[in-house]
């Protein structure tokens, strides 16, 4: 089964209408929905009174028309009587501001009235319904990653430093307090990051994010924990939300979930989003280390900062499907229903404010056809195989985000998505690996490290053993400069990769808004250039003007059987994709389909072919075989025509070998 629906939000609607939702989500094929999520309020309406009968009508309900449920924790917004009861578990800004109820996530995860509130109803909904027969899945709390500055996540800081440094030597040390005058002699000096007169100790907020993950992660764990005692055979996770704001190592945490569930909202409106689906669907797999679960995206509109856009015809379709052929166990949005009122009432829905009459409801249908259709294919497919992979860091991310950088301009998460998009645009299935793993690079022949700021020796030793075994390795500016507490790496950039690159840079010379630097292969470099010597390494690309005029810009060295290319310059979209055209070639990667044309996408998921034509005239895509449609199951011969706007599911390989439907 692929999982088909979203969040379900009963309490918010007169039981009239939960007879229509369930009807109108058989109608569209809904298999799964996502029920309690903020419902604190309406299930303890008072300290320590429950009230579970309504939660009991509609589980019964959604059970008898064959709908299975992901039982949410409703801890992500506690109801207006506990904040009133702990005005210490609110959260506190960094100036010192103390949030009221109002909106949600208004609770402080460190104060320990909030943790046993959020253990308490936890263990209610698991003692009621662990093994209710809808229940397919825990959905713990909604998005962690709330931040707080108060005296309680102070003390709870404070014991993590104390964990992770041994002693307040230690800890200055890490820290370089001896810079403007900020040495600690007792640990009860040492604050979370709060408003301050100038710039903060990088460090030091280096260290309270990673705190805060850790923080939010053991919550997770207590209600997992109870979660699972009461009915190990039922899964559990968390959303996870992404964000520069938001406080969480993804790829830390995928490792406590028993499915990786992700959110992901595209905030592009135009092809941009196909490209975020891709990233986002990419990325997840890593997480998830092959199979994840989109559980919530807005299926009908975009959000961008400034407007909802709405979705043309057929997108709702290629976002999901790609997702599918991404390696989701299916495709869940927010949210069923749109609601009449709240804060988010124009929010996405597949249940327009409008009604089913509606294009996104009519599109819903007609998905819901398609992934029945080819559920038992899918699951029956492995994810999809790339050969080249990108590096992604949370710590790095946050470590870039403070203050004091060369330019204020760095963008970590542009710097990845980038490297993504002009790989995705060249049709080649891309990985994502955590350097702050264990990783396994064997698989990979091509490997990609954007702005990797942060790097401990064993992962930069982890890069040199990969190409002296034939790995290309490709390193952007700003990585390797600083080992993980942020300390930088003496000597000369990129610091931990200088030897397997054969490069030393001995100065950055960032670039101002629109200026940009000739090269010599005709592209230019934008937003950042730098003095290079090599050192070993040979010069591909130099820089043609400017005072680097003749400089080396992007070399490749030699290593052991592989290359490590070092690019120094910020690229334009178009010169990132012609240079990793070029060490795609060197390193033999195939895209993921030969002959595409433009507009089209082709995702390749085991024998599963998934097409998308982005584009607004009909794509042709060659087949090389026998295939079938994997939906229709009709036959098809050397090419299939894709529509504007459509998407398509193939599966290639012989006919006379049907697969068996389930
Ligand atoms: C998600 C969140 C949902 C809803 C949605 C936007 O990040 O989990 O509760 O707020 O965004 O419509
Ligand atoms: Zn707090």
């Amino acid at each position: 089964m692929l999982c088909f629906g979203g969040d379900y939000n009963p309490e918010q609607w007169p039981e009239e209408v939960w007879a229509e939702d369930v009807a109108l989500m058989r109608q569209a094929g809904v298999s799964m929905v996502t029920v309690g999520v903020f419902a604190w309020s309406h299930l303890e309406p008072s300290p320590g009174e429950y009230e579970f009968t309504w939660l009991d009508r509609i589980l019964d309900r959604l059970h008898e028309g064959g709908i299975r449920v992901a039982l949410a924790t409703p801890t992500a917004s506690p109801p207006p009587w506990f904040t009133l009861a702990h005005p210490e578990a609110l959260p506190v800004t960094a100036d010192g501001v103390r949030l009221t109820h109002g909106s949600r996530d208004t609770y402080c995860v460190s104060a320990p009235a909030y943790r046993t509130a959020a253990a308490a109803i936890a263990g209610k909904l698991a003692d009621r319904y662990a093994h209710h027969p809808a229940l397919a899945l825990w959905h713990v709390h909604n998005e962690y990653g709330t931040d707080c500055r108060c005296d309680l996540t102070a003390a709870a800081f404070r014991t993590w430093l104390e964990k992770k440094h041994g002693d307040l030597d230690a800890l200055n040390e890490s820290w370089t307090t001896a810079f403007w005058s900020q040495r600690y002699s007792d640990w009860a000096q040492i604050l979370p990051p709060r408003a301050t007169q100038y710039l903060p100790n990088p460090a030091h907020v280096l260290d309270f994010r990673r705190f805060l993950s850790d923080e939010l992660l053991a919550a997770y764990q207590e209600q997992r924990d109870l979660l699972r005692a009461a009915n190990p055979a039922i899964p559990v996770t968390t959303n996870f939300v992404q964000g520069g704001w938001v406080s969480v190592d993804h790829a830390k945490w995928a490792a406590e979930m028993d499915l990786v569930a992700v959110d992901d909202y595209p905030s592009e409106p135009g092809l941009g989003a196909e490209e975020q689906t891709a990233f986002g669907g990419d990325l997840a797999r890593g997480w998830g280390g092959g199979s994840w679960l989109l559980m919530e995206t807005g299926p009908n509109l975009i959000y961008t900062p400034g407007r909802m856009h709405a979705k043309e015809a057929g997108r709702l379709t290629r976002h999901s499907l790609s997702y599918v052929a991404r390696g989701s166990r299916g495709a869940m949005y927010f949210q069923w229903r749109q609601p009449r009122g709240g804060a988010e009432l124009f929010h996405s829905a597949l249940v327009p404010h409008a009604g089913p009459d509606s294009p996104v409801f009519r599109e819903a249908v007609g998905l819901g056809r398609t992934l029945k259709a080819i559920a038992a294919q899918v699951a029956d497919a492995p994810p999809p195989v790339a050969q080249v992979a990108v590096a992604w860091d949370a710590p790095s991310w946050w470590a870039l985000q403070g203050a004091g950088l060369p330019s204020a301009e760095i963008d970590y998460l542009a710097a990845v998505r980038q490297a993504h998009r002009a790989l995705h645009r060249s049709g080649t299935a891309v990985d994502f690996v955590f350097p702050g793993l264990p990783m396994d690079l064997g698989a990979y022949r091509v490997v990609v490290l954007p702005h990797l700021y942060l790097v401990s020796d064993e992962t930069a030793a982890a890069f040199r053993e990969f190409v002296a075994n034939g790995g290309h390795l490709v390193v952007g500016h700003l990585s390797g400069i600083a080992e993980p507490d942020g300390r930088v790496r003496l000597g000369g950039y990129p610091g931990a990769f200088r030897e397997v690159l054969g490069v030393r840079v001995v100065e950055w010379r960032p670039l101002a808004g629109d200026a940009e630097i000739a090269l010599d292969s005709g592209d230019r470099a934008v937003r950042w250039s730098e003095r290079v010597e090599t050192a070993g390494s040979e010069t591909v690309v130099r820089y043609a003007g400017d005072v680097l005029a003749g400089a080396p810009a992007i070399t490749r060295n030699r290593y052991g059987s592989g290359s490590a290319w070092y690019v120094s310059p910020g690229l334009s979209d178009d010169g990132l994709r012609r240079l990793l055209d070029r060490v795609l070639g060197e390193a033999g990667v195939a895209p993921a389909h030969a002959g595409l044309p433009t507009g089209v996408e082709a995702v390749r998921r085991g024998p599963l072919l998934f097409l998308f034509n982005h584009g607004v005239v009909p794509g042709v895509v060659p087949l090389s075989g026998p295939a079938v449609n994997a939906v229709t199951r009709r036959e098809l011969s050397e090419s299939v025509t894709v529509p504007a706007g459509g998407s398509m599911v193939v599966r290639l390989g012989s006919a006379d070998s049907p697969h068996p439907v389930r």
